[in-house]
């Protein structure tokens, strides 16, 4: 989603602003810009497509200033045009916004009745006019965004400049998220610390309803309320190492190789030398929890279907899952004794964060799996799980995947040995497979090269099934997430007992169908149903181990042969093969793998 940006700096700010846009590139964007303020005078330039299509606008017409805003624009309203880029501006203001302004057309006509027009088709040009208008009648630029503010409904994070004004940006922050950066005599604004790492690791955090009046001499915030509000300063570790390529090609193939040494780190973090598993405070009481109701979005809703079966299977506990968008709006009923448990890789994930706040007073508890501990998801949470995985930047979820995995396995372990159903030998025995799966992600990259000769044959196809069943099959619907994501192939992902009751008549000799079925109980089941496809000449990928390779790879299209794994923990190591495919695909279709088309990595509107 769109990326913010802002500084008061002590030199030229146009370089830096550009060089912490690039920082937001993962968010997903289609437009960038830039404004400053340079003796008195708001200037701004702004281009379509890529940064380097801004950074080449500002070799031949550059930005003075020692102030400036700047933004990332994620298409919400309006196609990505230079007149719909931001920074936005009206004459005296110009502002720069990430959320939607749902009642944007009657301000719109409000300001029309004014003899106020917009030049462009979206709802951020309204503030701009609109807090124009205030300062036109007199107001100062802290009341004029007063006054703005208490029109807008909807959720925003804006940044606003004025002319004449040097030492001056004012943040607002409702719905989406907003980080004030503390310098040398320098202040800046950034959507998230990661914009900021370079300039700053000193970090306070807008709460929800908070604005900010920025100057170089610091932050005065201000609540919902109105009131003055005291938000401390953190110093953050996001070390600019953490966001580099470090040698790979792409984010996502430092992101893929990097998943032994995470899930190591997350291991270590929650597993005790005694092999007990270690939750912060008081930890979680599954012996009395009737029911666990887990709410994501995409990949990670996919990781919560996996743990879904290990809960069930390991603890007993009842688990029902919803994707964010809907379970907000279904009004389910919440029974007493039920804890809510929300996964997020950005934490800020404006479904699941609505779901969480949903669950808010009606759940015993709220506990969040996230990545990014400073989000707003794990802030609202009663007990917050960090996964670990460091920042990812690729928007196609890699790591944080396989490290949500984990910590949901680590939580079925624990709500087994809490309930009764997992015995010290039992537990000892899983807790110990799971300690054997970094070394087992590391010698399933060695298939790199298997998965790059293969991806260069789906490249071709137009469409492609995944097939799995029981734990493998939401492993399945994210290996289709995966590769449609980033290579623009359409995949479908089914449970494989499901195929011949439609899908079945989708297959033919150009339809590529990815099998994954390890060795495990259901093998033979899921070997059926491949049977069925290559009866109708699907070509099949079969993606097993090596009794499994012997027991079906007879006929295939082609094999991947993964070391053997505890069937349990099969999900997280089977996630690899699903991501280097669909990582080699996108290679070979060339298209852009970090940043795919029209999708953004942390979605903070509806
Ligand atoms: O930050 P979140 O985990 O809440 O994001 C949820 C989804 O938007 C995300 O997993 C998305 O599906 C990924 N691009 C998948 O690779």
């Amino acid at each position: 989603m769109c990326g913010i940006v802002g500084i008061l700096g002590t030199h030229e700010v146009a370089p830096l602003l550009v060089e912490s846009l690039k920082r937001l590139e993962y968010r997903g964007y289609d437009s960038a810009g830039i404004a400053t303020v340079n003796d008195g005078h708001l200037d701004r330039r702004r281009a379509v497509g890529k940064l380097v299509n801004l950074s080449d606008l500002l070799v031949h017409e550059p930005l003075a200033g020692k102030a400036g805003i700047g933004h990332t624009r994620w298409a919400t309203h309006g196609a990505p045009a230079v007149r719909n880029a931001h920074p936005h501006r009206s004459g005296r203001v110009s502002v720069v916004h990430n959320g939607i302004i749902e009642n944007f057309r009657e301000l719109r006509a409000w300001l029309a009745e004014q003899g106020l027009s917009h030049e462009s088709d979206t709802d951020t040009e309204t503030v701009a006019i609109l807090a124009n208008h205030f300062l036109a009648e007199g107001a100062t630029p802290e009341e004029a965004v007063e006054l703005t503010l208490a029109r807008l409904h909807g959720a925003y994070a804006l940044l606003f400049l004025f002319e004449g004004q040097e030492d001056l940006m004012i943040a607002a922050r409702k719905g989406s998220p907003l980080a004030i950066g503390h310098g040398d005599g320098e202040m800046y604004v950034g959507s998230d610390a990661i914009a900021l790492a370079p300039l700053t690791s000193r970090i306070t955090y807008l709460e929800e309803g908070d604005w900010a009046v920025v100057t170089r001499a610091g932050a005065s915030i201000k609540d919902s309320a109105g009131r003055l509000a005291n938000r401390p300063a953190k110093t953050i570790q996001i070390d600019s190492a953490q966001v580099d390529k470090a040698g790979h090609r792409h984010f996502m193939a430092k992101e893929i190789a990097e998943q032994p040494s995470r899930l190591t780190g997350a291991l270590d973090h929650y597993v005790g030398e005694d092999g007990a598993i270690r939750l912060p405070g008081p930890g979680i009481d599954f012996s009395t929890m009737d029911r666990l109701t887990m709410v994501a979005c995409g990949t990670a809703s996919y990781a919560c279907y996996v743990a879904k079966y290990w809960f069930e299977q390991l603890a007993g506990l009842p688990v029902d899952i919803d994707v964010a968008s809907e379970f907000r709006y279904r009004e389910p009923p919440i029974p007493p004794r039920t804890t809510a448990l929300f996964v997020s890789q950005s934490g800020e994930t404006a479904d699941t964060l609505a779901a969480l706040r949903y669950c808010r007073d009606k759940a015993e508890r709220i506990v969040s799996v996230v990545n990014v501990a400073e989000s707003s998801i794990a802030r609202e949470s009663d007990l917050a799980l960090p996964i670990l995985a460091g920042p990812e930047i690729g928007v196609a979820s890699t790591k944080a995947f396989s490290c949500q995995l984990l910590v949901l396995g680590l939580l079925a372990l624990e709500a087994g040995r809490q309930r009764g159903r997992l015995d010290g030998a039992g537990f000892a025995e899983k807790v110990e497979a799971l300690r054997a799966l970094p070394g087992l992600i590391n010698h399933t990259l060695s298939l790199t090269e298997d998965a790059g000769r293969i991806a260069a044959q789906l490249a071709e196809a137009r469409d492609i099934l995944f097939l799995g069943r029981g734990r493998m099959f939401p492993l399945a619907l994210e290996g289709a997430l995966k590769l449609k994501e980033i290579s623009y192939i359409h995949a479908e992902a089914y449970a494989s007992g499901e195929l011949k009751h439609g899908p079945i008549a989708l297959v033919d000799k150009a339809v590529p169908v990815i099998v994954m079925a390890p060795h495990d109980e259901l093998f033979d089941k899921t070997v059926s149903n491949m049977q069925e496809v290559m009866a109708r000449g699907g070509p099949v990928l079969l993606i097993t181990d090596r009794d499994g390779a012997k027991a079906a790879g007879h006929g295939v299209w082609e094999t991947l042969v993964l070391p053997d794994v505890a069937p349990l923990w099969a999900p997280i190591l089977y996630a690899v093969p699903a991501q280097l495919l669909a990582y080699h695909t996108a290679i070979a279709k060339g298209t852009d793998v970090d940043q795919p088309r029209n999708l953004a990595k942390s979605v903070t509107v509806e």
